[in-house]
């Protein structure tokens, strides 16, 4: 939708037939992400493409790379989709992480070093929102776990006591140019983003030096696109980095809304070879994800029903935002809200009312 409202067409390759991405772009070629004939069909189309989805497999982007511009690189996009590649790149750019170790097979799930326990074991592919991930605390568990993950490729990483978790977004074009949107304090229910609180509640020095690492972790990865970085903060302004997102992401979705230039636009921009757009906040927001949880009147209903959105859009500030999935499902990412105001306060009262109405849990915690 940025790069339509910018003049663009988009065409959208989705293997759904009822695709959210797919509905409102000019074109949908509904196959495979490796399948021949479609990958042919957008080649032939497209000068520029991105991806919005860190799972698609190298080898499309490879082939796609070979007749349009393609950003992410498929060699950024492969380091993010395995966390042993990501922990190695990370480590090796000069940024901390959480101590951790790699396994490959049951001996060494079984003597895993007593220093990272208690710890997540997180399977290298295919994790997302806390899932392919679980807690340890002893060598037996760990062992428990790698098996039960499948066996395959894991890291174990010791688990860190958090004051917060913080995520920048940033761009970075093919002249090398960068630019960061401010840091967004990221709060997490059953391992899926509950809220991004923007700017985040740290002191200057830490969001600036976030900003840095953000910036320096793009410019290592010599990356095209925008980029996520999550971090943790730890013993009040140890910044260590989590993990990395190729594309737009969840948590820079504020910036519809909050800033100058969206994440969004800003990925088309980048795709365009266009100079990036001001990253300027407008203000404080307030990010709320609105899961398929709360289409279900209560715990035991299993056919949906929509919310009343009256709830949302009664608040002036508000602004709802629904990706048109077909599907609600529990713990599935169906659409936001992103509240604004004059001060944080102000827009976390906005959220707090929201989540209230929307029976959203942990109302408290804001
Ligand atoms: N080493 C750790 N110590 C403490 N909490 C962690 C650690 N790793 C992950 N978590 C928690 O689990 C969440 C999901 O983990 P993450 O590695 O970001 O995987 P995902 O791909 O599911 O986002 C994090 O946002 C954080 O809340
Ligand atoms: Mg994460």
């Amino acid at each position: 939708m940025a790069a339509q409202s910018m003049g663009y067409k988009v065409v959208v390759l989705d293997p759904g037939l009822q695709s959210p991405a797919g509905s409102v772009a000019d074109r949908h070629i509904a196959a495979d992400y490796l399948d021949p004939a479609g990958l042919r069909e957008l080649a032939a189309i497209a000068s520029a493409v991105t991806t919005e989805f860190e799972n698609v497999p190298a080898a499309a982007l490879e082939f796609l790379a070979q007749s349009a511009r393609v950003t992410p690189s498929a060699s950024s996009v492969a380091i993010a989709q395995d966390r042993i590649e990501e922990k190695s790149f990370l480590a090796g750019s000069g940024v901390t992480v959480a101590p951790y170790a790699v396994l490959t097979s049951v001996q060494e799930a079984r003597s895993v070093d007593p220093a990272l326990l208690p710890g997540i074991v997180k399977s290298a592919r295919l994790g997302y929102d806390g899932k392919g991930q679980a807690r340890v605390s002893s060598q037996d568990e760990v062992e428990a776990a790698f098996v039960a993950l499948g066996s395959r490729r894991c890291v174990i990483e010791r688990l860190l006591d958090l004051d917060c978790e913080v995520s920048v977004i940033v761009a970075r074009n093919e002249r090398g140019e960068t630019a960061t949107w401010p840091v967004a304090e990221n709060l997490h229910r059953d391992g899926i983003l509950d809220v991004s609180i923007v700017p985040a509640r740290v002191p200057e020095a830490l969001a600036n030096q976030a900003r840095a690492t953000a910036t320096r972790v793009a410019s290592a990865l010599d990356y095209c696109g925008v980029l996520c970085v999550e971090m943790f903060v730890t013993h009040g302004d140890r910044l260590l980095v989590n993990e990395i997102a190729p594309r737009p992401h969840n948590s820079g979705h504020y910036t519809i809304d909050a800033c100058v230039t969206s994440q969004f636009e800003q990925q088309a921009r980048v795709l365009a070879g266009l100079p990036l757009g001001d990253t300027q906040p407008h203000g404080p927001a307030v990010m709320l994800n609105l899961l398929g949880d709360i289409w279900f009147a209560d715990a035991g209903s299993t056919i949906p029903r929509e919310p009343d959105w009256t709830a949302v859009l009664r608040h002036s500030r508000a602004k709802l935002h629904l990706y048109g999935k077909a599907e609600p499902r529990r713990g599935r990412k169906m659409g936001h809200v992103t509240c604004l105001g004059a001060s944080i306060d102000e827009a976390l009262a906005t959220a707090r009312a929201i989540k209230r109405d929307l029976a959203i849990p942990g109302v408290d915690e804001l």
